[in-house]
């Protein structure tokens, strides 16, 4: 699949332009799990390896989760997370590659199942059309991963060519500290030699 023209407007479109001085652009998509506090570190990470990021948020993870001035400072743009109005220039390039990290267990299970009610889903579900790489750090609790939805809708999206890190789990400890959560990861999924660097240079 190579086609890269974008229809539905959820993320970007054709005329939007390229990213600042013609570097690919990354959508980076963040749920609303508690890890999403870091997400800066992906970010930062990213443009060290040559990407232009642009965040999409779902809206539960507006609201509070990630520090969102911080984000829209290190990447000079405005988060997404609504619909724009119909009319309104397309704000992103379109995507060269999507990661989505931290995946919470409600929007995996919604995009392996199509629905596309947040401008977050409705980016994943068209990637895929778009035929552009897409990587996954899943951020779900063991007790609710044992859902038979969740699994199947993890065996469709593989299905699909949709690349994932390893489960994790997410709950804090005690004293408020979690594992480590593998952002780079994403990165080194995106490429086939996993580099983790542009996959258009
Ligand atoms: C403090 C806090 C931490 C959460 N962490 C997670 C998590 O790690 N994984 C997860 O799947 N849901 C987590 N949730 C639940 C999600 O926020 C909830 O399912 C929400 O509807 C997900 O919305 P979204 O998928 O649109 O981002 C957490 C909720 C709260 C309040």
């Amino acid at each position: 699949m190579t086609t890269r023209t974008n229809q539905a407007g959820a993320g970007a479109g054709a005329g939007a332009g390229p990213g600042q001085g013609g570097r690919p652009f990354l959508y980076v998509v963040v749920c609303a799990a508690g890890v999403a506090v870091d997400v800066g570190r992906l970010i930062t990470a990213a443009q060290e390896r040559d990407w232009e990021v642009g965040v999409i948020a779902t809206p539960v993870a507006m609201g509070g989760f990630f520090d969102t001035a911080e984000v829209e400072a290190r990447t000079g743009r405005p988060i997404r997370s609504a619909w724009r109005s119909p009319g309104d220039p397309r704000p992103f390039p379109p995507p060269d590659a999507v990661v989505v990290a931290p995946a919470t267990f409600n929007t995996l299970n919604k995009w392996a199942a199509g629905t596309a009610d947040t401008l977050a889903l409705g980016t994943l579900c068209e990637a895929y059309g778009l035929g552009v790489p897409i990587a996954v750090l899943p951020c779900v609790a063991d007790a609710l991963a044992a859902h038979p939805a969740y699994r199947a809708g993890l065996e469709r999206l593989r299905g699909m060519g949709v690349r994932f890190g390893d489960p994790y789990g997410g709950e804090a400890e005690e004293d408020g500290r979690r594992e480590e959560f593998h952002w780079e990861r994403a990165l080194d999924l995106l490429t086939a030699d996993g580099n983790g660097g542009p996959v258009t240079r």
